[in-house]
């Protein structure tokens, strides 16, 4: 298995230009697929900070970076992308040229890292991308999917079901859980699978993979607050640009794309008078050019090779002063 193959690898180093002797950050090192890349644009004395909650995603970027002998200074970081602007001053840096986040999941995530990410694989329901995160509750026991699974309440459940994998027969799934955790915990990937699909209607039961594969990403997105952390990150990455610096964020989900459109909006546009205004009366100027006017979406070509690009989608903002 490899650890991941970066999604729109030539559009990404195509919109976010890397110049040698830039200052680059990958908020999502991953495998350090796109990393690699960009560390190489950079050459020979540009600087790439490299961000990943996953100490195993750092050690494989560092393995890759040291077997290509790069001449870019690389600083990787094990931390959270929404503390953007901490990571950046603390490696010595007040502003960068650019900034990628890649918010999918890995190839390793989902076949190598034991964490629950699949009901193709029964495993623990854990699904943290920071398997040393610390506990958040008082009873000490990590917020993975298993606490949740065994602790929301029915209408907890079915709300995330509903909000972020919005597969029809989410209210049935929530009700399968709270049934079967009266007879014991949900631990594993292939109990929650096969609650999934007994909630189903008979009729629909032959497509329980697809709703698996919808409630097992809603619960990774509330596992790892993933929303909350995109609406962190973004205005601060905005903030930790030079003037003419790039922003590109590359996503998998709806809500996630939405959320990066309307930012990168809004710094568009400038103006925040209600629109019933016949002039404007706020005076705010643009910050920044969309410079995708559509997502960028993967090549046939792509599709083919790997199967994950097919949701993903490429915004990229320029910041104008
Ligand atoms: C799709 S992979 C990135 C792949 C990478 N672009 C490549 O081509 O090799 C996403 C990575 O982001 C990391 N991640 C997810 N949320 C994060 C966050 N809030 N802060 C830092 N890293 C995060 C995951 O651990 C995972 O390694």
């Amino acid at each position: 298995m490899s650890f991941h193959i970066p999604v729109l690898l030539k559009e990404t180093l195509e919109y976010l230009q890397p110049q040698p002797g830039q200052i680059i950050v990958d908020g999502t090192l991953g495998g350090g697929g796109h990393s690699l890349s960009l560390a190489k644009a950079i050459q020979p004395n540009g600087t790439l900070i490299g961000i990943d909650l996953d100490p195993a995603a750092i050690e494989e970027a560092q393995k890759n970076v040291d077997s290509e002998k790069i001449s870019s200074k690389t600083i990787f970081v094990k931390g959270n992308y929404k503390h953007i602007k901490d990571i950046i001053n603390g490696a010595g840096f007040e502003k960068v040229n650019a900034i990628l986040i890649d918010i999918g999941i890995s190839s390793y995530d989902l076949e190598g890292s034991h964490r629950g990410f699949t009901f193709q694989k029964n495993e623990p329901l854990d699904m943290r991308f920071d398997p040393e995160a610390v506990p958040h509750n008082k009873d000490k026991e990590p917020f993975t999917a298993k606490f949740i699974l065994n602790h929301y309440q029915e209408h907890e459940l079915k709300q995330i079901f509903d909000d972020y994998s919005e597969d029809k027969f989410s209210s049935r799934i929530a009700r399968g859980v709270i049934t079967t955790r009266q007879e014991g915990e949900i631990e594993t990937t292939e109990q929650l699978f096969e609650i999934i699909k007994k909630s189903l209607p008979a009729k629909f039961r032959f497509k329980a993979g697809d709703s698996a594969r919808r409630i097992f990403q809603a619960l990774r997105i509330e596992v790892n607050h993933e929303l909350e952390n995109l609406q962190a990150f973004l205005p601060d990455a905005f903030e930790s640009l030079l003037p003419n610096g790039r922003l590109a964020v590359i996503s998998f989900h709806s809500l996630e794309d939405r959320i990066v459109k309307r930012f990168f909006l809004e710094k568009a546009i400038g103006c925040t008078c209600p629109p019933e205004f016949p002039i404007c009366q706020c005076g705010k100027e643009p910050q920044a050019k969309v410079l995708t006017k559509k997502p960028i979406i993967a090549s046939e070509a792509e599709l083919k090779d790997n199967s994950r690009s097919g949701s993903a989608k490429l915004r990229v903002l320029q910041k104008l002063i």
